[in-house]
């Protein structure tokens, strides 16, 4: 296959990049012993599981798909988190997961019946403190209902639960910043976490940034897991594939009001939401910061404020030119949705000799089956 004639839009994975972001979470196992689930919320492509699965211990989850997708493509360890289940969810999942955690004691005390004897149970556990940039992102913001606060604790849940979970990181680069969350938590739950299996410290830690110190960061969870007596695990998602994925659109035309917009066959708030959510601006790889040439990098939806980015340019865009949004697969392609009838960005992959693997390509018969299956009689 070759790349130039790919119809845009499209995800280009890229295998080596991958595997330079497993190779150092395979570095950070080796120092302190924790094991990675990979957090499949972020990132769940299951086309390319096979090059993940040699570096991570497993898969957790969100909601009850995600459970059943971590066990039939990933296998290995099996966590099952819900902010809230049903009990058909939890019926549902009890059989295939092996570790079940709940996000409340009361959803504990309503479930664990189910569980017992099926999964190690676990508790999500809110410890009041975080390193998250933007309030929408943070599980310690005011009224959280992310896990238990300390003082709705009943310190005797811990004589009938193997492990708790804590997530309180929103892309944390800052190992210190991490290390001081981590002994807070010792602090405050240490006499509890002393009874347990495991613990995990969830996602959120960006330990693959170039420049992260990765054995300051494992010799903090080793210690931890040594003072505790704990496995200790993490959640990683957007570590294990950030710029690794580049979404690749095409410049349809180009129009003046002030400033230049170039339209793109792409739109931030059908693939890739979270720069709208965020109001975070997308990176084009074509960019050059100083270049004499700006534009508005707009989307092709209708809705007025929902742009990639601003960027310059060395040259003027031409309408036909491709450009490659860096750093598109945390949260995309697990987002895609299909506002404005937009056609949905085919899935590649492409692989350290080269070749390019056609993972996913939508057409007009999924757009419409997503709407109705059937119509009224
Ligand atoms: C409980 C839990 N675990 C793991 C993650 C993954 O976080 P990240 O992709 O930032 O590593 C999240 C993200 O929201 C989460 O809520």
């Amino acid at each position: 296959m070759n790349k130039d004639q790919l119809k845009t839009p499209y995800f280009m994975i890229d295998e080596a990049k991958l595997i330079r972001n497993l190779e150092i979470a395979k570095q950070l196992k080796e120092i302190s012993g924790v094991k990675l689930v990979l957090a499949l919320k972020c990132f769940s492509t299951w086309g390319v599981f096979d090059i993940i699965k040699p570096y991570l211990d497993g898969t957790t989850s969100s909601g009850p798909f995600e459970v059943k997708l971590g066990y039939e493509k990933f296998g290995g360890e099996t966590h099952a988190y819900s902010v809230g289940y049903s009990e058909d969810d939890v019926r549902e999942v009890a059989d295939i997961c092996d570790k079940m955690i709940f996000n409340s004691q009361s959803q504990l005390a309503a479930y664990r019946h189910l569980v017992e004897g099926k999964a190690s149970l676990g508790l999500r556990l809110n410890p009041g403190v975080s390193y998250a940039g933007q309030d929408l992102a943070n599980p310690a913001r005011k009224f959280s209902r992310l896990g238990v606060q300390v003082d709705h604790l009943n310190p005797e849940v811990f004589d009938s639960i193997n492990g708790v979970m804590f997530h309180m990181n929103c892309e944390n680069k800052d190992v210190d910043a991490f290390i001081n969350l981590l002994d807070a938590i010792s602090e405050q739950f240490g006499e509890y976490l002393n009874k347990l299996d495991w613990v995990s410290m969830g996602g959120g830690v960006f330990f693959t940034w170039p420049g992260y110190d990765v054995e300051k960061l494992g010799l903090a969870l080793k210690a931890f897991s040594e003072k505790h007596g704990v496995q200790m695990y993490l959640e990683p998602g957007e570590a294990i594939i950030t710029k690794t994925t580049d979404l690749v659109v095409t410049v349809v035309d180009v129009v003046e009001n002030v400033m230049k917009t170039a339209i793109v066959d792409s739109a931030t708030e059908a693939h890739r939401l979270d720069t709208l959510i965020y109001n975070e601006p997308a990176s084009v790889l074509e960019a050059s910061e100083n270049g004499e040439h700006q534009y508005v990098i707009g989307s092709c939806s209708c809705l007025a404020g929902d742009q990639f980015c601003v960027a310059n340019f060395d040259k003027p865009l031409e309408i036909g030119q491709k450009l490659h949004i860096i750093d598109s697969a945390g949260y995309t392609m697990v987002k895609l949705n299909w506002f404005n009838g937009l056609k949905m960005p085919s899935v590649y992959c492409e692989r350290t000799n080269g070749d390019i693997e056609k993972l996913n390509e939508f057409g007009y018969d999924d757009f419409k089956r997503s709407l109705s299956q059937w119509s009224v009689s």
